[in-house]
């Protein structure tokens, strides 16, 4: 039985994405999802629950729901489905979110 990975590294790269994470200004790699970047950040929950329970990033496939998040005023955005992109606001969610985005500015 072979023991080599069946994953791979996706090679270096020297070019970034910018995005900010709650306010904070992060660079990502091109071809991360959102949630990879994230966890690549701080590792920290990526929401609460209406208890306030943290969740972060569990199955990163689409399954656990685990990882939603606000990207650019979406609410409830899966995080492990969604690549980075140039200039992309996450928040981190707490507790219920409305379904539809959410009027931005002004905060
Ligand atoms: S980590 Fe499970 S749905 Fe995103």
């Amino acid at each position: 039985m072979s023991t080599a990975s069946r994953f791979k590294a996706r090679p270096s790269t020297n070019h970034f994405i910018s995005l900010t994470i709650d306010g904070q200004s992060v660079l990502a790699k091109p071809g991360d999802s959102v949630a990879a970047a994230m966890l690549a950040y701080s590792g920290d929950a990526m929401r609460h629950t209406v208890k306030g329970s943290p969740r972060a990033a569990y199955c990163m496939m689409g399954v656990c729901f685990d990882c939603l998040v606000e990207v650019d005023g979406y609410p409830n955005t899966q995080a492990c489905m969604v690549q980075v992109k140039e200039g992309m606001v996450i928040r981190r969610q707490q507790g219920l979110r409305k379904l539809k985005k959410e009027p931005t500015g002004g905060e």
